[in-house]
């Protein structure tokens, strides 16, 4: 089984170049699925159903979320309707939405499941528990997919370290930030610190560079908005062994206007 995980989609500029490349390296690379992290689709701060149906529409198939999954507040609304959508499962129990969805690729049940790392960010459930305990609910779950939502590259290490040989792949993001780390882990395990994202280049994190550079200088209040200009389209392929559940092979992808 073929997966394309595309990163961290920001804003219009994002969700466009997404609509553009994503049929053209579909038709090329033939994936069986594709997931993507869409947590700051709108304007840089969380997913509304529109944009949604965008990306549906362009190709995606699952979209991932992390820290800013409720900055539109529409989407707990409907996020209970729609089992495409996988949020954080180390939010506190009760919220809206799901932390993991399950799905049949080729007739193989695959698991996605969405984490967020703790430091630098809320204080949520651990996510090693967290993970642990959906495992125990799918011991027959042939593929299981990861996209660990953490700032810093050691939180994302120790889930890809910790779960090699359990899971098919851990693909980290939010740092927006692609590292070149991208292996198989001795285990099976399909690994990348971060995936990068899909949006302008000359921003910072894809936003307007400017007010950034202002809020850090002055440390006043700022409104941050996404950057124009060119853009770049981050995501990693990851071959399957559709037998064993391992990963055969992870490739970046990196394309740039
Ligand atoms: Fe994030």
């Amino acid at each position: 089984m073929r997966v394309l995980f595309v990163g961290d989609i920001v804003g219009k500029p994002g969700v466009d170049y997404v609509r553009e490349v994503l049929q053209r390296l579909a038709s090329e690379r033939k994936p069986d699925l594709v997931v993507a992290n869409a947590e700051n689709a709108a304007d840089g701060r969380g997913l509304t159903r529109r944009i949604a149906e965008t990306l549906y529409d362009s190709g995606v198939e699952i979209i991932t979320m992390g820290n800013h999954t409720w900055d539109q507040k529409e989407l707990a609304s409907w996020i209970d309707e729609d089992e495409r959508i996988v949020r954080p499962a180390n939010f506190p129990d009760g919220v809206p939405g799901q932390g993991f969805t399950v799905c049949r690729v080729n007739g193989i049940q695959t698991l996605i499941v969405n984490l967020m790392g703790r430091t630098f960010l809320s204080q949520l459930d651990c996510p090693f528990r967290t993970l642990d305990h959906i495992l125990e609910q799918f011991p027959d779950v042939r593929h299981v997919l990861v996209d660990m939502h953490a700032e810093t590259t050691s939180e994302k290490l120790a889930i890809g370290w910790a779960y090699d040989g359990r899971v098919s792949a851990v693909l980290g993001t939010h740092t927006h930030v692609p590292t070149a780390d991208e292996r198989v882990l001795p285990g099976g395990t399909a690994y990348l610190t971060d995936v990068g994202m899909v949006g302008p280049v000359d921003g910072i994190l894809g936003m307007d560079r400017n007010s950034v550079i202002y809020k850090m200088r002055t440390q006043m209040p700022a409104r941050f908005t996404v950057a124009g200009g060119l853009r770049q389209f981050c995501a990693v392929q990851v071959d399957l062994d559709d037998q064993t559940g391992k990963a055969a092979a992870i490739e970046r992808i990196f394309i740039r206007e």
